[in-house]
């Protein structure tokens, strides 16, 4: 099972496993309740939601947990990524945070807004194995965002190499694995590292 509530996340995941023959049900499906993300890492959050999850459904359990780490702003929003877009899941809102705080700090130059998304996965089985991985993606953040693909801070993040953000490329583009797609994102390049730990 698929142990997020956040629809961006689920279809991502679900499009990462499916060449792999592994069908996925959602958390939100079995009307499992969120857990407290209180940990200080996106792997201990990670850690959290696989366990708990796992232990809820007695199946195998697969969790995400991800953000935004802004170099300009000492890491933020980091693990609180998703936090800063409020009860509303406003990430308008959000990314506007985040400008601002860079214009407070004269971060104009592509140099001074260097980003990284962060994607912590764990996998958990009911008999309390876990298997554990870690990557991401590099970037720089641009205003105004571009593009409506993607999900959260999508519009706002150009990866290195690059001339279109996250929010303008296709979800293949984005985190297809070859020869699909490019394994761009920090999701994708976690999950190559996941699937030769679990899926050989
Ligand atoms: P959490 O892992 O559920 O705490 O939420 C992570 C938050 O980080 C999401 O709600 C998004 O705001 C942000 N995030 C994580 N991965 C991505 C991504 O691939 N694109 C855009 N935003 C992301």
């Amino acid at each position: 099972m698929i142990a997020t509530h956040n629809p961006g996340k689920l279809a991502e995941m679900r499009e990462l496993l499916a060449p792999h023959g592994v069908e996925a049900i959602a958390a939100g499906a079995l009307g499992l309740a969120e857990p407290e993300e209180s940990g200080d890492t996106f792997r201990a959050n990670a850690r959290i939601k696989a366990v708990a999850a796992a232990k809820a459904a007695q199946l195998p359990a697969f969790a995400d947990d991800s953000g935004l780490v802004v170099d300009a702003l000492d890491g933020a929003p980091g693990i609180l990524s998703a936090r800063w877009a409020g009860a509303a899941k406003d990430f308008t809102a959000a990314m506007t945070r985040i400008e601002r705080l860079l214009a407070e700090r004269g971060a104009k130059e592509p140099s001074q807004r260097k980003a990284h998304f962060v994607s912590a996965l764990c996998v958990a089985w009911p008999d309390g194995h876990i298997e554990q991985v870690e990557a991401r993606a590099d970037g720089t953040l641009v205003w105004p965002p571009r593009g409506n693909a993607g999900f959260g801070y999508d519009p706002m993040f150009l990866p290195d190499g690059y001339t279109r953000t996250f929010g303008e490329m296709t979800s293949i583009e984005k985190h297809g694995l070859p020869p699909l797609g490019l394994g761009l994102s920090h999701r994708a390049r976690a999950f190559v590292k996941l699937a030769e730990i679990c899926l050989g």
